[in-house]
């Protein structure tokens, strides 16, 4: 039986295929060149954030970023993805509490040598204040299956491939629209779907805290890999 909290779902593109016209007009190539040009530009200043300003941060631009994020691809369009925005700081707090308790045994020796290492350029330890600074969370969960209404479970395909690019689009959504994020995966990631009392066939992906950079943020000095070194033509 579903826990009370699951959802049931009946997908609204059921059979038989119906196709409709899609017509986009095309952009003009001088268009074309100078918008992808601006938005590389401007995905190339996007950082990871870890202090966060306890500022406000306006609702409705993380909404419109989860929409956009909603809008990805997703195998057999099956949309296996839910957003959770946390705002109440006790819910926070206990996330927090949760995050680091499982963090400390990670940090302490959990993650083995290599990983610890593969760690250290980018700074990071056991303490995470951005759960409890940045104003809101959106803790993103992977549904792995779907229950139609006579109960029965049916099986989401490509559920990490989906809801990873569904992340992708959210971080470039916020990117853009002004907000600063951090893709936190603690693990193991089980407390998330008890502190926000999630159904059983939701599985945590990360935890995204969303604000504004700490007057006084700090990131690691890294390096993207150049083009040359990510593009191969044939
Ligand atoms: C799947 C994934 C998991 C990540 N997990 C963590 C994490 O648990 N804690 C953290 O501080 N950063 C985490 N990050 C952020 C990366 O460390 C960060 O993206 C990387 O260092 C590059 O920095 P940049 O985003 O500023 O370009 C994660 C990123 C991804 C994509």
């Amino acid at each position: 039986m579903p826990s009370p909290t699951e959802q049931h779902w009946t997908p609204v593109h059921g059979e038989p295929y119906r196709p409709v016209p899609y017509r986009p007009a095309r952009m003009a190539r001088p268009e074309s060149l100078a918008r992808a040009a601006e938005l590389r530009a401007r995905m190339d200043e996007r950082r990871t954030v870890r202090r966060f300003s306890p500022d406000a941060v306006p609702e409705q631009v993380v909404r419109d970023a989860v929409a956009c994020a909603a809008t990805a691809p997703s195998g057999a369009h099956q949309q296996p993805w839910t957003f959770v925005l946390v705002k109440d700081a006790d819910v926070r707090r206990r996330i927090r509490e949760a995050a680091e308790q499982e963090e400390r045994i990670s940090y302490d020796g959990r993650l083995g040598e290599e990983w610890l290492a593969a760690l250290r350029p980018i700074g990071t330890d056991a303490v995470k204040t951005h759960l409890t600074d940045a104003p809101v969370l959106l803790v993103v969960f992977q549904q792995r299956y779907w229950l139609a209404e006579d109960g029965t479970k049916h099986k989401h395909y490509y559920v990490d491939e989906s809801v990873g690019i569904a992340v992708g689009l959210l971080l470039s959504a916020l990117h853009q629209s002004g907000l600063a994020a951090l893709v936190h995966t603690p693990s193991p990631m089980r407390f998330l779907s008890e502190v926000l009392e999630r159904p059983a066939n939701e599985k945590a992906f990360a935890v995204i805290p969303v604000g504004y950079p700490a007057d006084d943020c700090e990131v690691p000095d890294l390096v993207r890999k150049s083009l040359d070194q990510v593009l191969v033509e044939v």
